[in-house]
C-alpha cells in the first residue's frame, strides 16, 4: 500500500462521513470477523465501536461471521461453532441490534459462496500471488505450503461484500487491497458478464474512526500471543493483565507516541474509553509511574466494559437467544444472496427452464 493511496483513501473516508451525516440511507455497509476466538478491546477500539455508531446513524449494516476464512492457515481449528457463538455473544454485548443489523455466518449463506465461481473467473494467479496481505498473512504461517483457500481468500471476500451489493466497507489499512481486489471483481463482471450493466457496485473503504492499541507486552494486540484484555474478561483478570502491561523506567507518565509507545498506547486506551485528552490524563498521573498509569487503566476499562459484560453474561445464560438471531441473520442474507445469485445467473446465461 503506498502512502498516497493511503492518503486517497483517507480523503474520500472523510468525504463518505460527511454524506452519511446528510443521508444514511445510501449506504450499505457489509463489515466481518474472522471467528478465531473471542472479541478484544483491539477489536473494540479498532472496529466495534464504529459498527455501533454507524448503526445507530442509520446505515444498514451487514456483519459478517467469516467462518470459512478461519481455514484458510491453520489446521488446528477447535470447535468453530464455538468460536462463532462467542463472537455473536461479544457483537450482542457489545450494543450490535439484530432489529438493525444483520449478523450472520458466510457457510450458512450457499448462494454468497457459488458467486465465488463467476468471480474466480475474473482474476488471475499472479493477480493473487502479488496481494500484500496474503503474502503477510502467507509468511506469518512460518513456512506452511499456501493453500487454494488462503491465495484465493481475497475473491471469497469479494463475494461478501458483493452478494449483498455493500457499498461501504469499515476496514483497517490491510484489509485495503483486499478492497482493491473487490472492485476488480466487480467492474469485471459488470463488463464481462453484464454488457456494462451496473450488477455490482465499486464498494469504498471507511477508515475514519480506528484507534490501535498495543498488546500487554507491547506488540500487536493479537489473541495467539496471549497479550489481550478481552471483552468476557472479569475485573479480576483484566487488572491482572494489566498489571503486566509493558511501560519504561520514567518514572514520569508522559503522552509521547514516538518515544514511549507502550506507555502511549495504555493512555490511548484510557482516553479513547473516557473521552479525555491523553495529555491531560499524563499529567494527572504525573510522577505515579507505570504502577499509577496500569491503576488508571485498569479502572477506566473496567468501568465502560461494565454495562457490555452485564449483558454478555445475561446472553451466555440464554444460548438459545444467540442461536436463534444468528439464525433469523442467515435466512436474511440467503433471501439477499439468493436474489443476487438469481440476476446473476440472467446475466450470465445460465438460465435453464423448461
Ligand atoms: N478478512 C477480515 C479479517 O480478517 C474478515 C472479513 C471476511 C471481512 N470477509 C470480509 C472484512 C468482508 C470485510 C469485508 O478481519
Amino acid at each position: 500500500m503506498s502512502d498516497r493511496s493511503l492518503i486517497s483513501a483517507q480523503n474520500r473516508s472523510a468525504e463518505i462521513e460527511a454524506r452519511i451525516a446528510v443521508d444514511p440511507s445510501t449506504f450499505r455497509v457489509l463489515t466481518g470477523d474472522r471467528p478465531t476466538g473471542r472479541l478484544h478491546l483491539g477489536h473494540y477500539l479498532a472496529t466495534l465501536r464504529n459498527r455501533v455508531r454507524l448503526q445507530g446513524l442509520g446505515v444498514e449494516t451487514m456483519i459478517l461471521v467469516a467462518d470459512y476464512q478461519v481455514i484458510t492457515d491453520r489446521d488446528e481449528i477447535g470447535s468453530i461453532a464455538d468460536r462463532v457463538r462467542d463472537v455473536v455473544t461479544d457483537y450482542l454485548a457489545i450494543g450490535i441490534d439484530p432489529t438493525r443489523s444483520t449478523i450472520f455466518a458466510h457457510s450458512a449463506v450457499p448462494a454468497l459462496n457459488q458467486l465465488m465461481l463467476p468471480f474466480l473467473s475474473l482474476v488471475t494467479d499472479s493477480e493473487l500471488r502479488r496481494n500484500p496481505t496474503v503474502k503477510a498473512e502467507h509468511e506469518a504461517t512460518g513456512g506452511r505450503p499456501m493453500s487454494g483457500l488462503l491465495l484465493t481468500y481475497p475473491v471469497h471476500q469479494a463475494a461478501d461484500i458483493l452478494f449483498c451489493k455493500a457499498n461501504l466497507v469499515p476496514v483497517g489499512k490491510d484489509q485495503l487491497p483486499h478492497l482493491e481486489q473487490t472492485r476488480v471483481v466487480a467492474r469485471r463482471f459488470n463488463e464481462r458478464y453484464a454488457g456494462g450493466a451496473q450488477i455490482f457496485p465499486s464498494p469504498d473503504a471507511l477508515l475514519s474512526e480506528s484507534v490501535n492499541v498495543l498488546g500487554v507486552d507491547g506488540t500487536k494486540m493479537s489473541k495467539s500471543k496471549r497479550n489481550t484484555i478481552d471483552l468476557a474478561m472479569t475485573e479480576d483478570e483484566t487488572a491482572k493483565q494489566l498489571k503486566r502491561a509493558v511501560t519504561d523506567s520514567d518514572r514520569n507518565i508522559t503522552y509521547d507516541p514516538e518515544n514511549r509507545p507502550e506507555v502511549a498506547s495504555l493512555l490511548l486506551i484510557a482516553s479513547t474509553l473516557s473521552g479525555r485528552d491523553p495529555v491531560e490524563i499524563a499529567a494527572e498521573i504525573g510522577d505515579g509511574g507505570g504502577g499509577g498509569l496500569k491503576k488508571l487503566v485498569t479502572e477506566v476499562v473496567n468501568e465502560h466494559l461494565r454495562p457490555i459484560r452485564e449483558r454478555r453474561r445475561e446472553l451466555e445464560a440464554d444460548p438459545g437467544c444467540v442461536a436463534r438471531i444468528l439464525a433469523e441473520g442467515n435466512t436474511r442474507a440467503n433471501e439477499i444472496a439468493d436474489a443476487t445469485l438469481a440476476e446473476v445467473r440472467e446475466a450470465m446465461g445460465m438460465v435453464y427452464t423448461a
